[in-house]
């Protein structure tokens, strides 16, 4: 009775030959594509590429002399602004690097990601595919020794320099992606749409704008509206998301907006043609075509705001502080209908010399969000000290420029070029540099029995060991095991870590430090860093043998200990599992993710595949390593060997589930006697109920699996281990 008439379409059907994902029929279902997203099958360079290899024979001088003729030399298809395309480039850079965010990693420059949709459709992002357009011959020029991560970062800084502004510096070393990051942007479905305001009116986590399509934040004001003080709310969650200050956010927005000039000449819906993702074939990847006038020049429209912040638009000069301190604005509209703000004194109205126009003369203009620095109190007063002090205005923005263009980019052993600055900055996570002779293989066989006679368990070296290595994130390369950041604050003292238990294990494996490093002869030494690693290798091979496997868990010392002066407890905070799935861990309030999503997250930042998450957390299990000792997903007789039990006892029908009584929780009962065995959550039953999950589960509960899955565990053990060995060739 249900059926529908035939030939009749219901208003969900997709178009012919459309697939429809597992997630368009059941939206709750896990999906696991972000653990696939990335393949090195996408790389058109090959698996031996080297990037680091080729940016060595880039010659930075040439290509920074090349990108410096390119801004000058105007294009008739879409001709430069004042004659120079610098303002036009750094809003290319700070937009590739702006959708960085502190909370995952996620976003900034690394990867290019902005050649990609949805950030080349983005509406913020508009007019930037001219941008990127106008770079080509440079790269087409130098090739693979340049990525489009760093030519666009690169140009930026070209520009600045360009127009006067003494930079920074700049590192080269940011890889290119070939597929779009499968990201969380929002919940929107509309661009421009802003419904992310967790209660208390927190800006959903982990998410660094305020609307879909924008960088930051509405430059009209907050919902559209011109309140200043309210725009400063907002622009102050967002920077901060970006681990920006307020002094940072002062120095980058005026900083920016001391160049060039907003585009809004007509109205967008009158004249705008689709953006790159939606545009039509023969736009061959550009998009927005205007229909208006001459399409370009005088004609621009971009986010539909019109006119310069300053007189001299093209040079670095405090115009911009003295324009917004020392006159008056009053809400004006743009020709395209955007609210903007133009001094009251109308003597200025025709001060600012037009892009285009030989002999028109602008009024300069300021959007909601930049009068927010005058607005606000603070902002203002970091902005008034600026326009006193040039020198540290200058500074201030440099500075900050460095840290927006380069914070995604881990620690600065991975800097690349001659221009990378010499200064270690504590945002970097630094490492003081090995200073000591290694460990030998002798050293490390004698260290894993001291270790393993010291009392400790099996679980409490793994756990350490893991909560040292895994805080490491791909997104942004922070975290993991070197620099033994675990020993220091903030780390030593979350939850998940088990403080007590963990002083208690660095304490014994501090005692044996001292021990080897006093009586090691010439400059050999141990680090924490390593001892910690090499305690957990130490404690799976007595854990497989116990299971009845031999195996050598492989080992490379070369970790450094960094001191908490070179720890920035704030910046590290962000760093802290709010859920560890693979130590059955789960904040609840702090998550902002269903235990299982975590899961699949924490697997994503660890760059871990899907069998990889599988075989890790299923012998971290039976290893015993869940925090606080707890026994949920413990599947087995026999804690602290690393057996397949886990895997066994899930796939294993005579186990009947269901919900206990404790929230979140679920009771594995026998199901012909009903005696309670088990208790579990939901990211150790995930394993059994998810099709693919279960499909891999199954391979490590096969009765000739023990070994496989040990070789296996102890592979993607290691994996996680050297997460952060920059220094080894993995
Ligand atoms: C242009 C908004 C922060 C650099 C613009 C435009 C808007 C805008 C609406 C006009 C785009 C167009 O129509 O062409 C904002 C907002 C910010 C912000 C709301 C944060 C509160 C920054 C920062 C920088 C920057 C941090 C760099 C450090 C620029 C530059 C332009 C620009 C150079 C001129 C581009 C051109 O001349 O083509 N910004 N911006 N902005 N922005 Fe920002």
């Amino acid at each position: 009775a249900s059926e529908k008439p035939a030939g009749e379409m219901s208003a969900r059907t997709l178009a012919a030959g459309k697939v429809h994902s597992n997630q368009f029929w059941w939206p709750d279902q896990l999906d696991l594509s972000s653990l696939r997203n990335n393949d090195p099958r996408s790389n058109p360079y090959g698996a031996d590429f080297n990037y680091a290899e080729e940016f060595k024979k880039l010659d930075l001088k040439a290509i920074k002399k090349d990108l410096d003729l390119l801004l000058t030399q105007s294009q008739d298809w879409w001709p430069a602004d004042f004659g120079n395309y610098g303002p036009l480039f750094i809003r290319m850079s700070w937009h590739s690097a702006g959708t960085y965010r502190t909370l995952d990693g996620r976003g900034g420059s690394d990867g290019g990601q902005q050649r990609f949709s949805p950030l080349n459709s983005w509406p913020d992002n508009a007019s930037l595919d001219k941008a990127r357009q106008l770079l080509w011959p440079v790269k087409q020029k130098y090739g693979k020794r340049i990525s489009w991560a760093d030519l666009m970062i690169l140009a930026g800084n070209v520009a600045l320099e360009n127009m006067g502004f003494e930079t920074y510096g700049f590192a080269g070393g940011r890889q290119d992606d070939w597929e779009p990051d499968i990201v969380y942007w929002g919940p929107e479905v509309e661009m421009l749409a802003s419904d992310r305001n967790e209660k208390d009116g927190v800006l959903q986590r982990p998410l660094g704008a305020t609307h879909m399509g924008l960088i930051y934040v509405n430059p009209e004001g907050p919902m559209g509206k011109p309140d200043p003080l309210g725009s400063a709310k907002n622009i102050r969650v967002a920077f901060k998301r970006m681990a920006m200050n307020d002094e940072e956010t002062v120095a980058l927005v005026a900083g920016g907006h001391t160049f060039g000039k907003m585009h809004g000449a007509h109205k967008p819906a009158d004249c705008l043609g689709p953006e790159p993702a939606a545009a039509p074939i023969e736009d061959q990847g550009l998009g927005w075509k205007n229909s208006c006038g001459k399409g370009h020049s005088e004609d621009t429209i971009t986010s539909g705001l019109e006119g310069a912040w300053t007189q001299a638009p093209t040079q670095w000069t405090t115009l911009y502080l003295q324009n917004l301190l020392n006159l008056e604005w009053e809400v004006s509209r743009s020709p395209a209908g955007a609210i903007q703000w133009v001094p009251t004194d109308k003597s200025m109205h025709e001060t600012v010399p037009d892009a285009h126009v030989e002999g028109k003369f602008n009024s300069p203009v300021m959007t909601t969000a930049d009068l927010a620095l005058k607005f606000d109190p603070k902002y203002k007063e970091i902005a008034q000290r600026f326009l006193d002090n040039p020198d540290d205005y200058q500074k201030a923005f440099a500075k900050a420029w460095f840290k927006l263009t380069h914070r995604d980019m881990g620690p600065r052993a991975l800097y690349l070029g001659a221009e990378a600055p010499a200064e270690a900055l504590i945002w970097q996570d630094p490492i003081p540099p090995v200073d000591h002779k290694l460990i030998s293989a002798r050293d490390i066989r004698k260290l894993k029995k001291e270790i393993l006679s010291s009392g400790l368990s099996v679980s409490e070296l793994v756990r350490t060991a893991w909560a040292s290595a895994s805080t490491f994130r791909g997104s942004d390369l922070r975290g993991g095991a070197n620099g033994a950041r675990i020993a220091l604050a903030p780390q030593k003292d979350w939850a998940v870590n088990n403080p007590q238990e963990l002083d208690k294990v660095l304490t014994e494996l501090k005692a044996v430090q001292e021990n080897f490093n006093r009586s090691a002869s010439g400059k050999k030494k141990v680090s924490l860093a390593d001892l910690i690693v090499l305690a957990g290798a130490a404690a799976l091979e007595k854990a497989a043998k116990d299971a009845g496997v031999t195996i050598e868990v492989p080992f490379v010392p070369g970790r450094m200990d960094a001191t908490q002066a070179q720890t920035d407890v704030k910046s590290v905070a962000v760093l802290k599992p709010t859920a560890d799935a693979f130590r059955n861990y789960f904040n609840k309030e702090e998550s902002y993710r269903s235990p299982t999503e975590m899961l699949v997250d924490k697997a994503d930042h660890l760059g871990l595949t899907v069998p990889e998450m599988t075989v890790l957390l299923g012998g971290m299990r039976v290893l015993d390593a869940n925090t606080g000792g707890s026994k949920n997903g413990v599947f087995t007789d026999n804690p602290g060997r690393l057996s397949n039990d886990f895997f066994v006892n899930l796939l294993d029908i005579s186990t009947k589930w269901r919900k206990s009584d404790v929230d979140g929780l679920y009771e594995g009962v026998n199901r012909a006697s009903g005696k309670l065995l088990y208790t579990a959550t939901p990211v150790d039953l995930i394993f059994g109920s998810n099709s693919e999950l279960k499909a891999v589960a199954e391979i490590y509960a096969y009765d000739n699996a023990k070994e496989s899955f040990v070789k296996d565990f102890v592979k993607a053990w290691v994996k996680v281990m050297q997460a952060d060995r920059f220094d080894l060739d993995r």
